[in-house]
């Protein structure tokens, strides 16, 4: 991939007194970064000005998933995907692609085709060779992180297999567990130097146990025996205020995937919480409002404090952009702008953990009583 200058990567204006996250993040090499609705870049100008000025690393919120991609089988439109990547250019962003192998937002063509019969299980293996060599070829060069695989092992409600994987999910359910090794063997294949991550949620333990990212942990570790190549885990960081948040374990699971010799990313990181409504979005207790900026704090500092973490990508800009309204009944407020796409207090949380741990603070105290 095109590493930008140094200057680029903390801000175009190199300008000391910079305390966008993009430029504090660069203090200590690490890259902020957003989901990015494709479609709003240029005709939003409030939008498309934050999205330059504070982030470095840039996700497709849908633009790079395959029912985007490719709607109507054989015919390919990578206007708005292409779009974000000619943006990230300009200004000295990367991007981390999103997601090859999902069994969400996936054509119709595809899924009524594997439904009805006439797509045998041995055509949509080639498919989605057919797939992963497209999208990763046509970007080849200009992807940072690709997300390879996206959420295939089991949750506490969903049925897991020996090997932690679910059981239901559509690949492993039509294609089996080797298919994880292919994916990432065809990505690396088509782009030898992109970065290619397992992305999925509740893998570092927000789900109150360690059941999943044990799970994970022992299939990774199982991939690189066998010489795959896989770099890196992706952490979603979906958090919601109304469980608890261990955040000593969410590190300690991140340290453990970066000692298996892996990159780790926070990749989608939102902390929702319940709301008046979805237009205002104005948590309904009080304490939420500590609440949300806390646990969005406890997911960047333990990013900064696993050196091998290497991104940290909030999903979304502003409250009033978010999935969350949409899939979670009353809930809102996840993210680091309000729905006036106004900086929230989770904004200056957040610049106060990058200025920390940057050692920016020099107290003089250790120089005498007088
Ligand atoms: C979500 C997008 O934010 C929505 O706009 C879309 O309608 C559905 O997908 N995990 C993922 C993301 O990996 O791709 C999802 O994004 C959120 C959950």
């Amino acid at each position: 991939m095109l590493v930008p200058a140094a200057v680029a990567f903390a801000n175009g204006n190199g300008n000391s007194a910079d305390t966008s996250l993009r430029a504090l993040a660069a203090k200590q090499g690490l890259r902020f970064g957003t989901a990015v609705d494709a479609s709003q870049l240029g005709t939003n100008k409030a939008y498309t000005d934050i999205v330059a000025d504070q982030f470095s690393v840039v996700t497709a919120e849908n633009a790079m998933k395959w029912e985007s991609v490719e709607p109507t089988q054989g015919v390919y439109n990578w206007k708005d995907a292409d779009a974000l990547v000619k943006f990230a250019e300009q200004h000295g962003q990367v991007v981390r692609g999103h997601t090859l192998m999902w069994h969400n937002q996936l054509p119709s063509w595809l899924t009524t085709g594997v439904g009805n019969g006439t797509i045998s299980n041995a055509q949509l293996r080639d498919i989605l060779h057919k797939h992963v060599t497209d999208e990763v070829t046509h970007f080849k060069g200009k992807i940072w992180q690709w997300d390879v695989i996206n959420e295939v092992f089991a949750n506490s409600w969903e049925t897991p297999q020996a090997d932690g994987l679910n059981a239901n999910d559509f690949w492993v359910q039509h294609l089996g567990s080797g298919i994880i090794g292919d994916v990432f063997r065809w990505a690396h294949k088509a782009d030898p130097k992109a970065v290619l991550m397992y992305n999925d949620y509740n893998i570092t333990g927000e789900d109150g146990t360690n059941v999943k990212f044990q799970a994970v942990y022992n299939f990774v570790k199982d991939l690189r025996k066998q010489g795959v190549p896989i770099d890196g885990i992706g952490e979603q960081g979906h958090l919601d205020t109304q469980y608890g948040f261990d955040a000593q374990r969410y590190q300690a699971d991140l340290q453990a995937y970066a000692d298996l010799g892996l990159k780790v990313a926070i990749t989608e990181a939102d902390v929702r919480t319940f709301v008046n409504n979805s237009t205002e979005q104005v948590p309904t207790s009080s304490l939420a409002q500590f609440a949300q900026p806390f646990e969005f704090s406890e997911l960047l500092k333990g990013c900064e404090l696993v050196s091998q973490c290497i991104s940290f990508t909030a999903w979304g800009v502003h409250d009033g952009d978010s999935w969350i309204p949409g899939t979670f009944q009353g809930e809102g407020y996840g993210l680091l702008y309000d729905v006036n796409m106004q900086p929230k207090t989770v904004y200056s949380t957040l610049q106060q953990d990058l200025e920390l741990a940057a050692g920016t603070a020099h107290h003089g105290a250790l120089g005498g009583d007088k």
